[in-house]
């Protein structure tokens, strides 16, 4: 199963659009796909407890936090499409990714040992978007935040990043420029064989 994490609110905004058009062709392709509007999810936020470095799960009463780590953790490969905000991914995606550190990587406590990736080898893909223009939509304090904060923990996971698409001063459908939906078709079409 191919888990799309879908960081945008906007279901017409330029992230769900291009996440759309990848999962529609990844589902032609023959891909089992599955699709997560992270803002309808009702996730309380991390208390900072660490519990759940020693104990593999989080000691906050069940929620969509734990059923969010239990779908990762089943999936094949994933696709997170974020808008950047404030040179970040929307808070909502980082209170997702907060919540499920332990699916993400594993400690050996009591060792000086860096986190271990849970991922390893699962592919994934990545797509952002800001209103910055080139090149500042490449910058990690302005556009290019969301990419980089994604690529932070799904390299910490493991996740082999495929590829990331990262579209500038775009605000919906029909101001995407045609390489960006070539590229996204593609990729589609590539998750098909994943
Ligand atoms: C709370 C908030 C913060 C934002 N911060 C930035 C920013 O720091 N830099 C930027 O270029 N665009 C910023 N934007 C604009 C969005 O990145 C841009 O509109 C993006 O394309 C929205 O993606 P979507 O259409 O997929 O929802 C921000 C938008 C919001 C709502």
């Amino acid at each position: 199963m191919i888990l799309f994490l879908n960081g945008s609110p906007r279901k017409n905004g330029v992230t769900t659009s291009l996440l759309n058009i990848i999962a529609d062709e990844a589902r032609s392709a023959g891909a089992q796909v599955e699709w997560v509007d992270v803002n309808k999810l009702s996730i309380k936020p991390c208390i900072g407890c660490l519990k759940c470095r020693p104990d593999k799960k989080c000691i906050l009463p069940r929620d969509d936090g734990h059923r969010m780590g239990e779908l990762l953790e089943s999936c094949s490969a994933l696709v997170v499409g974020a808008p950047n905000y404030w040179g970040s991914m929307p808070g909502t995606l980082k209170i997702l990714f907060e919540r499920i550190v332990p699916v993400l990587e594993y400690y050996e406590l009591y060792t000086w040992r860096l986190p271990r990736p849970r991922h390893k080898g699962k592919k994934a893909a990545i797509v952002t978007s800001s209103l910055s223009p080139f090149p500042y939509n490449l910058l990690p304090s302005q556009g290019g935040g969301a990419l980089r904060t994604v690529r932070t923990i799904l390299n910490t996971a493991g996740f082999d990043i495929r590829e990331q698409i990262n579209v500038p001063m775009t605000r919906d459908l029909a101001q995407i420029g045609e390489r960006w939906l070539v590229r996204a078709k593609k990729l589609g079409r590539e998750i098909g064989s994943w």
